[in-house]
């Protein structure tokens, strides 16, 4: 189909410095946890979103020196050949599609912690991160030879980046990086001309844009990522006051060929990257837009917003708040996006649900993944393409019993793959739990992964989704008439607070009483007993949060007891714990951690705290040694008690299919699988993924179990670039 010519303006080409982008949609830097240490999936990730039209791709954060060291997160660096090498192979495939490739330049000075390389960072004042308190870590105060000496760093690092191929470098002022260090008045204690007004605070970032332009700027584009307000009120940057004027100042020195803006800092990232539980599609518009009006036609300004929706892109642009539409989660969830408004399939877009798992995954320094496309990260390690799918060898039926988020996907990958599919469930609707999930509060957006495998599965003539029927037996799956089987009946919560704390029920707690509820109780309309509502947490997430919320919107007292060290500890990980805890106590929701419950009694929950017994160890009795145990216990008015301890697996057809092995022949059963949260019930991603897999490994020996994938790490015997000792 032809585009839609509201969105031709999305497909002009766009000039900016010594370069010209092919259209108006550029991947913002975006850490992935591949770096320049896994340079195959580095590459075909960002290979991927050039082939699905992002006209500019660029790394994460790229650390410029081993004084900027963020291990154990894993930043692409520029440190040395080695990494050039490397990176070179991500700008290939990046130029293989008409794309350009960014690297963004990041140097972090108190905020390092250096644990690879041992090396001391350098920055304004000599100060401890605020980011990391805990451990310990403090920049050196630069003196002017060090401030010239970082500067050469970055250019360095930029020479590296042309080597490597790269178009455009771009150096990161925002998340409190260096350059924010030095502007910041917080941060920036000096005394002699790097410090005090704002234009000397501002030296430092522009005397870097103008080394760096002179270096390499009439070759590759010299950009900016800025942050126009830390969202941290008066001593730090507001977007009116010294976010603004400082891009006036830069912008008179003529060092900056775009401006990449966004809001937030490298404490409460997660403004930037804002979850759909806290912010909506272009949250950032009043604190970025007036960047444009500053810098004029000649400089372009790149705005992100989570902007899935054609029409929004669009606003935005004409708006006159921006001149290229920037995404992160967008381009992760569908590196796609642009094709698929150019070929005028805007319904096929697979968006982002702002769920931040992916965010989540940084924070565990772990390698980035996506709930929405389980294609993520596995282009190059599985060699998995997010639009093509391999014809089925020999097509079968196959039988899908459940049609949430596992078996959904599954059921459409297979029906992509050419497999005739029947996907059943005796819900009236797709997405099993999900369904509920999408309507607890601020979840609506997690609703679109229901909604984009129902649009695909219409599309497919060889799928068959019968809804509403009953649920299946074992007896009915055998006389079914399928060739394979999978089984995806999801989990529920634990109806008697069996949960990771003690592994065991809760004396008293029963959800077949009227004081006790699950999640699905409540979201089922069940009524919450009373004025007093505990809601019990061991899960850790959004639910128990989610439920809190939920009772007190409708009025209860509501306190969240956790034996986490955090209330919704998770949510540390996917960046939405500050708000969350802002939300929690503008609610008047009380909140306990490190307790789990002893016992409950209408009107009382008993609680210990988990910590209660002494910290030496003793002989107890003669020979017998242990702590000194206590056994008290805190009392909590509770009318009515919500469990949100555990997810129990719905694993009783499986069983029984598996029991009944010896009758698959004669039913002509080739095999029967699990797949999703019936086999062992986890976060969404990893129940997509799992379904996704178990249809791309179809015909593997053994598809139940997954096929090795490739392992990017140094094999013994090989040379490495730098060798040991040699210059820098
Ligand atoms: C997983 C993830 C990692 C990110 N890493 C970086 C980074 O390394 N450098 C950066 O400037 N921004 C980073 N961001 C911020 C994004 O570039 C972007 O500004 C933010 O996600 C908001 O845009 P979006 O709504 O299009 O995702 C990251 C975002 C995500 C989701
Ligand atoms: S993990 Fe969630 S927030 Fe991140 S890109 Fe995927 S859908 Fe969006």
């Amino acid at each position: 189909m032809a585009r839609d010519p509201r969105y031709d303006i999305l497909f002009e080409p766009v000039r900016f410095g010594p370069k010209a982008m092919r259209n108006r949609f550029w991947q913002t830097s975006h850490c992935t946890g591949y770096g320049s240490d896994r340079p195959g999936t580095q590459a075909r990730f960002r290979a991927m979103k050039a082939e699905g039209g992002w006209a500019v791709v660029c790394t994460e954060f790229c650390s410029i020196h081993p004084e900027s060291d963020e291990y154990p997160w894993h930043s692409a660096r520029l440190w040395d050949e080695g990494d050039v090498v490397n990176l070179r192979y991500m700008c290939d495939e990046a130029h293989r599609q008409r794309s350009l490739a960014g690297v963004q330049l990041w140097y972090n000075g108190m905020h390092s912690p250096c644990l690879e390389s041992r090396e001391v960072p350098r920055g304004p004042s000599g100060l401890p991160s605020n980011v990391f308190p805990e451990r310990c870590i403090y920049d050196a105060a630069a003196d002017e030879d060090d401030i010239r000496a970082i500067i050469h760093m970055y250019v360095l690092a930029a020479q590296r980046a042309e080597q490597a191929g790269f178009d455009i470098a771009e150096v990161t002022g925002s998340d409190s990086t260096l350059p924010m260090q030095f502007l910041e008045r917080r941060y920036n204690r000096r005394t002699d001309r790097y410090g005090g007004s704002l234009a000397n605070r501002a030296r430092f970032y522009i005397e870097l844009m103008t080394a760096l332009k002179r270096a390499v700027g009439d070759r590759i584009a010299v950009t900016t990522r800025f942050e126009t307000d830390t969202i941290n009120g008066e001593h730090r940057i507001q977007h009116f006051d010294e976010g603004l004027h400082f891009v006036e100042l830069m912008h008179a020195e003529g060092v900056c060929d775009l401006w990449a803006v966004k809001i937030g800092d490298y404490e409460e990232w997660g403004e930037d990257a804002g979850s759909s539980r806290f912010r909506k599609t272009n949250w950032m518009r009043p604190f970025v837009s007036h960047v444009k009006s500053i810098v004029g036609a000649g400089v372009p300004v790149v705005s992100n917003g989570r902007f899935t929706s054609p029409d929004d892109m669009v606003a935005a642009l004409r708006s006159g708040q921006c001149d290229v539409i920037g995404a992160a989660r967008p381009s992760i969830a569908d590196p796609f996006l642009p094709a698929k408004i150019e070929q005028g399939r805007v319904e096929d877009i697979r968006e982002c649900i702002g769920c931040n798992i992916c965010v989540s995954r940084m924070q565990q320094q772990a390698l980035l993944s996506c709930t929405q496309n389980p294609t993520a990260g596995e282009e190059y390690r599985r060699g998995w393409h997010p639009e093509r799918f391999e014809p089925a060898a020999r097509p079968c039926s196959v039988l899908v019993v459940g049609a949430g988020p596992a078996g959904m996907e599954c059921a459409m990958v297979l029906g992509k793959r050419g497999y005739t599919v029947h996907l059943r469930d005796c819900a009236q609707e797709l997405g099993g739990h999900w369904r509920d999930v999408a309507r607890y509060p601020r979840c609506s957006e997690y609703g679109r992964l229901i909604s984009y495998r129902q649009i695909q599965l219409a599309k497919l003539r060889n799928v068959q989704v019968h809804l509403g029927v009953p649920p299946m037996s074992a007896d009915d799956v055998l006389a079914y008439g399928a060739d394979r089987v999978v089984i995806a009946t999801g989990a529920h919560w634990a109806t008697d607070g069996v949960g990771a704390e003690l592994h065991r029920p809760i004396p008293g707690a029963d959800a077949a009483r009227p004081e006790v509820l699950t999640p699905e109780q409540i979201m089922a309309g069940k009524p919450v007993v009373g004025r007093e509502v505990v809601v019990l947490d061991g899960d850790g997430y959004f639910t128990g949060v989610a439920m809190a919320e939920l009772l007190a919107d409708r009025g209860k007292s509501v306190t969240l007891v956790t034996n986490m060290n955090m209330v919704t500890e998770f949510s540390k990980y996917t960046m939405e714990m500050p708000n969350n805890k802002r939300m929690l106590n503008e609610k008047g929701i009380r909140t306990m951690v490190n307790h789990w419950a002893h016992g409950f009694a209408p009107g009382r929950l008993r609680l210990f705290y988990l910590y209660r017994d002494s910290a030496e160890l003793y002989e107890v009795e003669p020979g017998r040694w242990g702590r000194r145990t206590s056994d008290a216990l805190v009392d909590l008015e509770c009318d009515s008690l919500v469990l949100v301890t555990s997810r129990v697996p719905n694993g009783a057809l499986y069983t029984e299919l598996k029991q009944r092995r010896a009758e698959w022949q004669r039913h002509e059963i080739q095999a029967v699988y699990r797949i999703g949260d019936c086999h062992a019930p986890r976060q969404a991603l990893n129940a997509i993924f799992d379904g996704h897999r178990l249809a791309r490994e179809f015909e593997s020996p053994d598809p139940q179990h997954p096929l090795p994938f490739i392992r990017e790490r140094q094999i013994w015997g090989h040379a490495t670039i730098p060798q040991r000792g040699e210059p820098r």
